[in-house]
């Protein structure tokens, strides 16, 4: 079996990959690089540098490829960038989708798994969040996403295309060997700069707000780690392949940790002091992010492996105090 990873160079595309080539799968990368990292294409993988939005790239690598199944992790992910470039999302998450689904009717491609986002949900009615909840999103990166389901539920209808959305939670963590990891430019999310501060890269962690109604007044988010991402991945190309019906799931642990929780875990980790100051809320975060995920447990057969915070921030340490420039530094 050949599987399309398209984002094969990205953080959780990569992840992915890696799972993939470990369970002996034939693995075709599409990546335009530019927020994707060469060093990160695993060996193994056969890589064409191109983009979503370019037909005829498409086209001809679904000649030249035996394609089986698509993931599609090609898409931007910056909710504060979403904000400033609204047209970036729409261009790159949308326009490129299109684009992706007139490739994969024109090729005969029938079954796709997508990244979508729990910032689909926006402000959760209730916690945990399940997949039937109220969607409002709250920026343009969540609602390009949301767009995104939306385009594949009516395409797929009527081109016979089944697809599997795949709602993440907080992504973090690193893969075991040390060898990947997260590397974004700017970096945005809450694990990595932390982890700076030990690096020597960053004097402080800024906390964005103690004032919230949870249990020490920061905000609650449910961390789950990237190679159970990818592990969901696998599953929902399966049951795709096996005849599931298209459908939604989000991914998370269902357990909730505080920033501050986040942030002496990492002291524990690292044996570093990391400081830390209060700061401004920032605008548009919700107090509280849990999901539930018994709807992929039960229908994917998912079960995360690695849940425990310390294990998720002792993977992302290993890769970051031996990359702290990242992927540049190799
Ligand atoms: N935070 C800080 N200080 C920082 C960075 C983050 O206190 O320097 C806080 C945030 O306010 C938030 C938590 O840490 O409460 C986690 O923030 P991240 O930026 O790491 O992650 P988000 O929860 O904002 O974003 C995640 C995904 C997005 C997705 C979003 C859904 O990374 O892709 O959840 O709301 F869109």
């Amino acid at each position: 079996m050949t599987i399309l990873v398209l984002g094969g160079a990205g953080y959780i595309g990569s992840h992915t990959v890696y799972e993939l080539i470990d369970k002996g799968e034939d693995v075709v990368i599409v990546d335009n690089l530019q927020t994707g990292h060469k060093a990160a294409l695993h060996p193994k993988a056969r890589f064409y540098k191109g983009d979503i939005r370019d037909r005829e790239f498409l086209d001809a690598v679904f000649k030249k490829e035996k394609i089986d199944a698509v993931i599609h992790f090609a898409a931007c992910s910056l909710v504060g960038e979403s904000m400033e470039k609204p047209l970036k999302y729409y261009d790159n998450n949308l326009c490129g989708t299109k684009i992706l689904l007139d490739s994969l009717t024109a090729n005969g491609i029938d079954k796709i798994v997508f990244s979508s986002t729990a910032a689909t949900y926006g402000e959760p009615e209730r916690i945990p969040i399940l997949e039937t909840d109220r969607t409002e999103p709250t920026n343009t990166y969540g609602e390009t996403k949301l767009s995104m389901e939306k385009m594949f539920k009516w395409v797929g209808k009527a081109h016979n295309i089944r697809y599997v959305s795949l709602r993440y939670f907080n992504a973090c963590g690193a893969h075991s060997s040390g060898k990947i990891g997260e590397d974004h430019n700017p970096e945005t999310h809450l694990i990595p700069l932390i982890l700076q501060v030990p690096n020597g890269k960053r004097e402080f962690i800024s906390i964005f707000g103690d004032d919230y109604d949870t249990k020490d007044g920061t905000c609650v988010r449910d961390y789950i780690h990237v190679t159970d991402l990818a592990q969901a991945h696998i599953l929902a190309v399966k049951y795709l392949q096996n005849g599931g019906q298209s459908d939604i799931f989000n991914l998370g642990n269902g357990v909730g940790f505080t920033v501050k929780e986040v942030i002496d875990c990492s002291r524990k980790v690292t044996g570093h002091p990391i400081p830390a100051k209060i700061s401004q809320r920032r605008s548009g975060d919700p107090a509280q992010l849990i999901a539930s995920s018994d709807k992929a447990k039960k229908i994917l057969g998912w079960q995360p492996q690695h849940a425990s915070l310390e294990e998720i921030i002792s993977s992302a340490w290993l890769w970051h105090k031996t990359h702290p420039n990242g992927f540049n530094q190799q």
